[in-house]
C-alpha cells in the first residue's frame, strides 16, 4: 500500500507540512529555530531533502512518525460526537493531536454520541470511501445491550431484514448471535443513520447500550482504552479489508 511511495526524499518543509505541523512558512521556522530533529539529529535547513523511509520527527519534542496517509484506530468514549461542529457534547476530535486535525482526518463513519468502541480516521479519501460503502461488504460487529431480554424469533427477524421507516429496502445483520439474556453480536455493512437502533426497534425491542468491536477481521485492540488511538499498520489495514490485500489493486 505504502512502500512504493514512501522511498522518495522530499524537502524537510513540505515533510513537516504535509504532517500537519502548519503554514509551509510556519514550518520553515519551525526548521531554522532549530525544532525539528529527523531521525535523532536536529537539521535546521528547510530546502533540505530527506527520505521519507522509516522516518521518525521530532517537533517541539513531539516525537512524530512520517505516515504519508493518515490510518488511525480509536477507542471513541461515550459523550463525544464524531462532528467538528457537535450540538450538545464535545467532538472527538478534541481527543486528537493537532497535526492530524490539521491535515485533515476525517471519522470513517460515524458513531452515535452514546456508542462506544472501534472508530477508524483517515485523511485518505478513497480509503474512507471503501470502509464505508456497502458495495465492499465490510462487515461492522457490534455488540449490544437490550433493554428487554432478546428472544430467538427477534434475531431471526434481524437475520433475515426488517424494514426501517425512511426505506422499504429492508436492512439486515450479516450475522447475529446471543451472549447472553440481553447480549447480542450482530454484523452489518451498510451504515444507514441509527441503523442498529432503530432495527432493535424494528424488532420490539431497544438498544441499552452499544459498542463496536470490530470491522472486517480487524478487532479493537484490548489495549486500547477509552480515549486512546494509535497508527493502524498496513497489517491492520488489510485485515479490515478481510480478502482485500492492497488499496492500489482496487481502484473501486
Ligand atoms: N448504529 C447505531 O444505531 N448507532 C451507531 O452509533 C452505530 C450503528
Amino acid at each position: 500500500m505504502m512502500s512504493s511511495k514512501n522511498k522518495k526524499s522530499i524537502t524537510l518543509e513540505k515533510i513537516l507540512f504535509s504532517q500537519g505541523f502548519g503554514t509551509r512558512r510556519y514550518c520553515s521556522h519551525l526548521i531554522m529555530a532549530e525544532l525539528v530533529q529527523v531521525n535523532g539529529e536536529i537539521i535546521d535547513d528547510p530546502e533540505q531533502l530527506i527520505s521519507t523511509e522509516n522516518l521518525i520527527l521530532s517537533v517541539e519534542d513531539q516525537v512524530w512518525p512520517f505516515h504519508e496517509k493518515a490510518y488511525l484506530v480509536f477507542h471513541k468514549p461515550p459523550n463525544y460526537e464524531c462532528s467538528h461542529k457537535t450540538k450538545h457534547h464535545p467532538s472527538v476530535y478534541n481527543l486528537l493531536p493537532a497535526p492530524l486535525i490539521e491535515r485533515g482526518i476525517q471519522c470513517v463513519g460515524r458513531l452515535d454520541q452514546d456508542t462506544t468502541g472501534l472508530l477508524l480516521l483517515s485523511d485518505d479519501g478513497q480509503f474512507i470511501h471503501q470502509m464505508t460503502t456497502p458495495k465492499k461488504n465490510i462487515g461492522k460487529a457490534y455488540e449490544i445491550t437490550t433493554a428487554e431480554p432478546i428472544t430467538p424469533h427477534q434475531i431471526e427477524c434481524l437475520l433475515k431484514g426488517v424494514v426501517l421507516d425512511d426505506d422499504p429496502t429492508p436492512c439486515l445483520a450479516i450475522q447475529c448471535s446471543q451472549e447472553g439474556e440481553r447480549k447480542v453480536v450482530m454484523t452489518i455493512v451498510e451504515g444507514r443513520y441509527h441503523q442498529v437502533k432503530r432495527m432493535l426497534v424494528a424488532v420490539g425491542n431497544h438498544v441499552d447500550k452499544l459498542h463496536r468491536r470490530s470491522i472486517g477481521n480487524y478487532h479493537l485492540p484490548m489495549s486500547l482504552k477509552e480515549g486512546e488511538w494509535q497508527w493502524l499498520s498496513p497489517e491492520n489495514i488489510n485485515e479490515l479489508y478481510g480478502r482485500i490485500t492492497s488499496l492500489t489493486t482496487d481502484n473501486d
